[in-house]
């Protein structure tokens, strides 16, 4: 059987279907509802789709598909409807990519294109837009939306629920904090301004006086500096009228839910209105599948390629919403959605009061982090249960508080199953087949002497699912001896699972004898006896999680029990203060002119937040296309036995299949730059798990799935190769070996020093996970063998000329074009070219348009990430500090091809100084070939690498030495005229003055003391603090990608198109550029329009990327507007300075003058010779530095940062706003690098395990610092600097900016190993070398020290795993005898 297939479900009786026939004979089915206001009646629904699906068919492409799993929140759309539960209308932010067709019969489906356009914009809209909210604009819709609905059903909501409303949305480019303000204007805690219908509609909240003191009205800090405060009221702001919102359609009010079905023999859809419906169908069809909410059913039909041919969506049956609060409990419907329960528990617990109330508390609790809003809409607790995953987050609630579970089935009418009962073995429960879940009793706790409590640990807070996760009960009678308990955990065994031996050895004893602790942690030992290789890792993190909550509760309860105060750092979990933060705008205006250095919001942010803006897959469909979907090996090396797609070809829809045999010759089937060797299709043999075999065409995208799926492919595995230790030791290399070499030969350095320490420094890789995945239409022309190639791509040239190889045609055949990119950061500067090329062959092939866009699984399959890194240092230094030399041995793992492999190398290699100043220096780096995916460009391309690796020694080197880092810092810093080890003199070189100002305007010493203060007062949580600098390069390190082209037409009505090279993915490159072309033919930004990149416009582009897009791009604008200007120089004189571009274009076209030009420009003076050591490598640098302050808590490994503030020198901005948003992102995205964002491959298989939003982190909305300040460098001239504006770039630098968390969290870790109780490490069991992975206590070189080895990114288990302490000890597993862990970090 094909590997794609599963096997089929055997058929259901024949007497079963013809039962299930007469339960749904004379059911409707059309499904009524209406969308955006509009009334629609749906017949012949195809019952395969899925909301979005049918959304974004009929046109409405402003909802997204980011990921199709309910983690990214793009699709966010609304849906109203009147809620039996409550019976209220209730507007739901749902994932329209989850949400069953059949789910919005009888509701109001309200998408973004529903609430406003650009030109009537909805108050929510336009502020996230005007605040600069959206960058790429992906994400925005779903933002939108998630925001709509809250401020729908309160129009005045508090701060908290502002920042909660936004847990199932993710943004890869903003940072989040201007989308932040935008949405706090809603909030209760603005100034009335912002709700002024709630004010009396007339707008001002100083009427009737009762404005704030001080005048109208809010005042955003964080936008406004010293500025007037800013009004969200007319003219420059719509103002919020919750009167004037599309009304909930009057004829739903009446609308009386109908038992519908619908569908063919492959999926049928029933929604039944009665539990008796209900009833009769599982009755009849045991196998019938209920669907809740669906968001557990759809992936597993998305993504496991389950098939439900009957599927029930019981949401709309009252009986299952509803709740009673009982005498002494509470019964809630098996499908109540979370959110209500969530209202339900919370009112409960009103009714109970805080002592009985606890099992809601616990409830509530879960909720709070339970996935996203849009998840909790829908999902429910009925769903939650059946699908007994060992990881659920109320299963161990409901279990630990002896709750009941009432089932009913026609057969047997209404019966219960204890909770304790219910879970059977991995998702498999005791309800029978023809049983449904109808209701959940929850009983409410004794009114003294019970304590209940639920605890979670993720690795992200937000929407994630557990590592561990727990609820833990006891009761006790009035001698503080246990009467009862039950200790539930999840994570920690194939099911929900009871401690038993800890709960039998408990029961009986004194609570609050610390021998009774020892014995109960000795007890939870033997119930968790995890090996080292268990699968889904952290064998000693879990363990860990399990006993810090038992402890964690203990210790809460033993404190009341006795009378006394918790010992709150114990007790409290780290909670967040609501966001805040500043820009400091007032750096920039000494530098604006008329149009250039003014901030503007992005020129695409209206049609970002009504949806208009097109991207790839928005495209209408072209007449006759054909969508691809690509066949991925699933082996990480293999040879390819057999490829046969016959069965494919069989299915209905499929049209063709496409592979290697294909392309014009065999050649044609490679590329790749600078080495052209990776193939579009695998010929005989596989080198990673996702590279492509081929291609199914069919005639849906759906059908291409299906045909791929069926599509038999058979391996002879081969050794893979997947860590860069591994590739080291087998000398896996690509064939590139740079070094940079300054000063004496490096072993006379060293030994020229004091003392030499020496290191291992190893990093993760960083998926892109920009929100639009790779897409692709591909249209063939009828002559002469051209094509039209769309594609989201930071690279049309590349695209160009691969595409034209591989078809074998000239470049001049094929035209390359983007709109814009939902994000790239260098993930698209190369990978983009892989799908572009297969859509063109199949559509050569097929002569047809054919089109693609991956899913998020496939694209972190095939597009490769940024590089992980693994370096061998040793520096010598004085014992005053002062550095000496430093001798590197870095390594990348490049994966399976080169792609950019060893540009990245090169650049690491010349960051690897940091900011500092080294006598000799010799550094050498070599890329590693794996059988991992390709590796490629991201955001800082091997600079952030390089300075991670730069700020390690800087730590360690402090740490042996027994300095403060900051000491070490200072003494080494690089001033102006000092030489680079590359020797390129450093100059406007700012960073002494950066970090200077950074430490002034934060406190920086007043904070260290304060940190420490608090360190030495706090056991179980500690707070660190980091300040670190960068400088980053700016420049192209192949000489030949530095330049880029313009072309400026001037129509004679004075409009102006412009085209230049670079593409727009969010980075406000086109808004920079019009505001340059604006400025230099001194018209309005509102008169110049980019349609788009494109390589029949502008030739030969490099790729937007390396931060100089504004540089290059912005001076070869310059340049064409230049030649304009001398052209339309006689008619400015001829007809006066107030001349508008209509006449004087109008005058000089009469007059046979060209209108158009070309602009080009190179950048001068660099040419950098490796080996030679000589010329210049960089044009200049970006500069920044940071300073951030987390706290952890040292039992669980949670952490947050408080405060962050970032300070750039980016010379004279051209847009602020787009700047401030640039060094934002970058920071977070850097954060995440750095602490969250974990690559993982499943060890036994070589395959990546991290394929979507579901297990792969990266910040949310609540990730960013608490406190977030973002300043420029004012009042220093950059005399040296020749950009245009003097701007500097500012895309990359303040990426490894993020790095400053992680140094942060580090020292406070310290602090934590430095206390008595933090047993020294390198004594511990946990600091065996290896043995834990990334955290390592380690022996410097002189023997004497514990210097700590924090390997990046500190995730929540590195953080724990590092405060080694006597319950860490427990928690220890050894391998054994060849055991590994379960999943492999490259
Ligand atoms: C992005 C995302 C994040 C998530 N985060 C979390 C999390 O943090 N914690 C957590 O615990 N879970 C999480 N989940 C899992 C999931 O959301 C929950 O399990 C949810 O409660 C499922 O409810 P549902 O109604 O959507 O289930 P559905 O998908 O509709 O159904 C799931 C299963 O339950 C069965 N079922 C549903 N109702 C009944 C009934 N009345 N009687 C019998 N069987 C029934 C279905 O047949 C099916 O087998 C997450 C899921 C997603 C997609
Ligand atoms: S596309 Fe639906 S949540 Fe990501
Ligand atoms: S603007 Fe949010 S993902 Fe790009």
């Amino acid at each position: 059987m094909a590997p794609g297939l599963t096997t089929p479900r055997p058929a259901a009786p024949k007497e079963n279907i013809d039962a299930l026939q007469q339960v749904v004979a004379g059911w409707d089915n059309t499904l009524t509802f209406f969308l955006n206001g509009t009334k629609v009646e749906l017949e012949n629904i195809d019952p395969e789709v899925t909301l979005l699906e049918y959304l974004r068919g009929a046109g409405l492409t402003g909802t997204k598909l980011g990921c199709a799993e309910g983690g990214c929140g793009a699709c966010t759309v609304v849906i109203s409807q009147l809620n039996p539960t409550t019976k209220k209308v209730y507007h739901a932010s749902v994932n329209a990519c989850l949400a069953p067709l059949v789910s919005v019969d009888g509701k109001h489906v309200i998408t973004v294109e529903g609430i406003g356009s650009s030109t009537r914009p909805h108050p929510v809209q336009e502020r996230i837009a005007l605040m600069h909210g959206s960058q790429c604009g992906f994400c925005t819709p779903g933002i939108v939306m998630s925001l709509y609905a809250l401020v729908r059903n309160n129009p005045s909501p508090t701060e908290h629920e502002v920042e909660e409303a936004f847990d199932g949305n993710l943004c890869r480019c903003t940072g989040y904090r201007p989308i932040l303000d935008a949405a706090h204007t809603f909030s209760s805690a603005a100034s009335p301004c912002s709700k002024a219908a709630s004010n009396g509609g007339s707008g001002c909240c100083m009427d009737g006086g009762s404005g704030p003191a001080g005048g109208c009205c809010k005042k955003m800090k964080s936008l406004d500096g010293d500025e007037p405060p800013q009004r969200f009221t007319p003219p420059n702001f719509i103002e919020y009228r919750p009167d004037t919102e599309l009304i909930f359609p009057p004829s739903l009010h009446k609308y009386e839910m109908k038992a519908v079905a619908f569908g063919n023999k492959k999926k049928r859809w029933l929604r039944p209105v009665t539990m008796s419906q209900l009833l009769e169908i599982k009755n009849a069809l045991p196998s019938s599948k209920i669907i809740g909410g669906s968001t557990e059913t759809q992936i597993e039909v998305k993504f496991k390629n389950a098939q439900y041919t009957n599927s029930v969506y019981v949401g709309d049956i009252a009986e299952l919403k509803e709740f009673k609060i009982g005498d002494n409990d509470l019964t809630i419907g098996g499908n109540i959605t979370l959110t209500d329960l969530e209202k339900v528990a919370k009112d409960t617990l009103a009714h109970f009061g805080p002592e009985r109330g606890q099992p809601f508390v616990a409830i509530i609790k879960q909720l709070e982090y339970f996935a996203g809003r849009q998840i909790r809409n829908v999902g429910t607790p009925g769903g939650n249960l059946a699908t007994a995953s060992p990881i659920s987050d109320l299963n161990p609630v409901f279990v630990a508080t002896n709750s009941t579970l009432v089932a009913q089935s026609l057969e047997d009418g209404e019966f219960e199953i204890p909770m304790t009962k219910f879970f059977k073995g991995y998702r498999t429960t005791a309800l029978p087949p023809n049983a449904i879940i109808k209701a959940i009793r929850v009983p409410a706790a004794a009114p003294k002497g019970e304590f209940v409590r639920a605890y979670k640990q993720s690795k992200r807070k937000d929407d994630d699912i557990a590592i561990v996760t727990a609820a833990l009960r006891v009761r006790l009678n009035n001698d503080s001896v246990v009467e009862d308990v039950n200790l539930v955990y999840g994570g920690m065994a194939p099911t929900t699972v009871q401690a038993k031996k800890a709960i039998e050895y408990l029961h009986g004893k004194k609570w609050g004898d610390p021998e009774v602790l020892e014995n109960a942690m000795n007890a939870l030992e033997e119930d968790f006896p995890l090996k080292y290789g268990v699968p889904g890792g952290m064998a000693v993190y879990r363990k860990s999680l399990a006993f810090g909550f038992f402890y964690r509760f203990w210790h809460d309860t033993t404190a009341i029990v006795a009378g006394k105060t918790v010992e709150e750092d114990l007790v409290n979990e780290i909670k967040r203060n609501i966001s805040t933060g500043t820009r400091d705008n007032t750096a920039a205006k000494a530098y604006e002119q008329k149009v250039l250095g003014k901030s503007k919001e992005h020129v695409a942010a209206m049609k970002q937040v009504t949806g208009e803006a097109q991207y790839t897959d928005d495209m209408p469909l072209q007449q006759g296309e054909l969508h691809a979907c690509l066949v991925l090996s699933t082996k990480a090396h293999a040879k390819l036995l057999k490829v046969d797609p016959s069965a494919a070809l069989e299915l209905p829809g499929v049209k063709g299949w496409v592979d290697h045999t294909d392309l014009p010759t065999p050649d044609a089937n490679f590329w790749g730059a600078p080495v052209r060797h990776e193939p579009f299709f695998a010929v005989d043999e596989v080198h990673t798990d996702g590279q492509p075999i081929g291609a199914i065409v069919a005639s849906t995208a759906a059908q291409a799935a299906a045909g791929a799926r069926a599509v038999l492919v058979e391996y002879e595995d081969l050794p893979a190769i997947l860590t860069t230790e591994e590739a080291i030791e087998k000398e896996s290399f690509f064939n590139h070996h740079h070094y940079i070499r300054k000063g004496r030969p490096i072993t006379e350095a060293l030994a020229s020093a004091d003392r030499v320490v020496t290191g291992v420094v190893k990093l993760g890789g960083q998926e892109h996970f920009y929100l639009e995945t790779n897409a692709s239409v591909a249209i063939p022309k009828r002559e002469g063998g051209e094509i039209e190639v769309w594609s989201s791509t930071q690279n049309p040239t590349e695209t160009q000329s691969f595409v034209a190889h591989a078809l074998g045609v000239p470049a001049n055949r094929v035209v390359a074009k983007v709109k814009r990119l939902g994000g790239g950061f260098g993930g698209k500067e190369t990978r983009s070219i892989q799908l572009s090329g297969i859509c063109a062959i199949a559509a050569k092939k097929m002569g047809k348009p054919v089109r693609c866009m991956l899913n998020r699984d496939e694209d972190m399959r095939t597009s490769g990430a940024r590089h992980p890194f693994l370096a061998y240092w040793k520096v010598g230094v004085n014992n005053d500090g002062k550095l000496v030399a430093l001798d590197v041995d870095v390594y990348c793992n490049g994966g399976w091809t080169q792609d950019l492999s060893a540009a990245v190398t090169d650049r690491a290699l010349s960051h690897i100084d940091g900011v500092y100043k080294f006598e000799s220096v010799d550094v050498r780096g070599t890329p590693c070939r794996t059988n991992t995916v390709s590796n490629t460009a991201f955001r800082g391309f091997g600079g952030p690498q390089g300075m991670f690796i730069a700020e390690t020694y800087m730590e360690e080197v402090a740490d042996h030495l027994g300095m403060p880092v900051d000491k070490l810092r200072e003494i080494n810093l690089y001033h102006e005229g000092d030489m680079t080890h590359f020797n390129q003199e450093l100059k406007d070189y700012h960073v002494p003055l950066l970090i200077k100002q950074l430490k002034e305007e934060s406190n920086y010493d007043s904070r260290r003391k304060a940190v420490d203060d608090f360190n030495a007062t706090h056991k179980w949580k500690k707070r660190g603090l980091s300040l670190l600098a960068t400088k980053f390069g700016i420049s192209f390190t192949a000489l030949f990608l530095n330049q880029a082209g313009a072309l400026v037409h001037i129509y004679h009505d004075g409009s102006i198109l412009l085209a230049h090279g670079g593409t727009e993915m969010g980075q406000g490159l086109h808004t920079k550029m019009i505001q340059i072309a604006a400025e230099a033919l001194q018209v309005s930004p509102d008169s110049i329009h980019i349609a788009e990149t494109a390589t029949n416009t502008v030739a030969n582009t490099s790729a937007t990327a390396a931060s100089a897009s504004s540089d290059l791009n912005g001076y070869a604008i310059f340049n064409a507007c230049e030649q304009l200007n001398e052209r339309l120089q006689p008619y400015r004189e001829k007809l006066g300075p107030d001349a508008t571009m209509e006449q004087l274009a109008t005058a000089a076209y009469f007059d046979r003058v060209n209108l158009s030009a070309n602009g080009f420009y190179k950048t001068p003076d660099i040419g950098y010779i490796w080996g030679a050591n000589s010329g210049q490598m960089f044009f200049y640098f970006t500069q920044g530095a940071a300073l951030a302050e987390v706290e952890i808590d040292c039992l669980t490994g949670d952490w947050t940062c408080l405060r962050a503030d970032v300070k750039m020198d980016i010379g004279r901005s051209i847009n602020p706003a787009i700047d401030y948003g640039q060094i934002e992102g970058a920071f977070v995205q850097g954060q995440g690098l750095f602490t969250m964002e974990e690559l993982l491959w499943t060890r036994n298989n070589g395959r990546l395990f991290t394929t979507g939003p579901g297990n792969y982190k990266i910040p949310g909305f609540r990730d960013v610092p608490q406190e977030f300040n973002v300043s420029m460098l004012k009042d220093v001239e950059w005399k040296e600097l020749r950009t245009i504006q003097r701007s500097r770039g500012v895309g990359e630098p303040p990426l490894f900016l993020g790095a400053s968390v992680f140094f942060a969290i580090r020292d406070a870790v310290k602090a934590r190993r430095r206390d008595g109780e933090g047993v020294a490490p390198a004594k511990t069991a946990m600091a065996a070398k290896g043995v834990v992975d990334g955290v390592d206590g380690v022996d410097g070189v002189d023997g004497e020290k514990d210097v700590l080895r924090f390997r990046s990114p500190a995730t929540t288990e590195r953080i724990r795993l590092a405060c080694a302490d006597e319950i860490l000890r427990r928690a220890y597993v050894a391998p054994e005898e060849g055991e590994d862990e379960w999943f492999v970090t490259i």
